[in-house]
């Protein structure tokens, strides 16, 4: 999660996935040269360059978000250019995210980053404070996978447990940082 050059390298399966959700949802939008869009979550960059960029008809210009430095610094060293900015910020605690981005944004993606946001109440009402009237909003994430079940199961065996640094939240059936905790 933190080393970006390595998730860049083994992003694969994410990348397949977003290719046929953009290839799906996007050609139905209406463009414009004003619209404003924001990634939530952009991590290493190379999605939001590689398939979201070529996937918007129209634009003005991207931003993309993320709450970990080294990703937004990875992100801005290989793909930032003047239609395309990266930014630190976590969606969740963000305080009225309004003020860092006050002409708000038309359309918001993000990309299998919300399965890992622990409160996605906060996360949303921060989203929706962002949009501008008439706004759209994509958001993949992975709902359910037998890969929380083996994280739980790993996490609560005494051998593996010192191992792992995310633990599933059943309750909410998100993942929480065990440091948070
Ligand atoms: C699995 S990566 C996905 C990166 C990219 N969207 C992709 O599809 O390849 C998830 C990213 O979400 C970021 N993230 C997790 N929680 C976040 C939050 N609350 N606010 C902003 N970014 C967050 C992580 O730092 C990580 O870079």
């Amino acid at each position: 999660m933190e080393d970006p050059e390595l998730y860049a390298n083994s992003n694969g399966l994410q990348k397949h996935d977003t290719s046929i959700v953009l290839s799906e949802f996007m050609p139905l939008m209406k463009w414009s040269n004003d619209d404003a869009i924001l990634d939530v979550g952009a991590g290493s960059g190379d999605v939001t360059r590689h398939l979201l960029w070529p996937s918007c008809a129209k634009f003005s210009h991207i931003v993309g978000i993320d709450r970990s430095q080294k990703m937004v610094n990875y992100a801005r060293k290989h793909f930032q250019n003047e239609r395309l900015t990266f930014e630190k910020m976590d969606i969740v605690d963000a305080v009225q995210p309004i003020n860092v981005f006050p002409h708000g944004f038309t359309k918001i993606f993000s990309f299998f980053c919300f399965h890992w946001i622990h409160d996605q109440r906060k996360a949303m009402s921060n989203l929706y404070e962002l949009f501008r009237p008439g706004g759209i909003c994509l958001l993949v994430f992975v709902a359910r996978s037998l890969v929380f079940d083996m994280y739980e199961r790993l996490a609560k065996n005494p051998r593996w447990a010192p191992y792992m640094n995310v633990l599933l939240d059943i309750k909410n059936g998100s993942y929480v940082d065990l440091l948070k905790l």
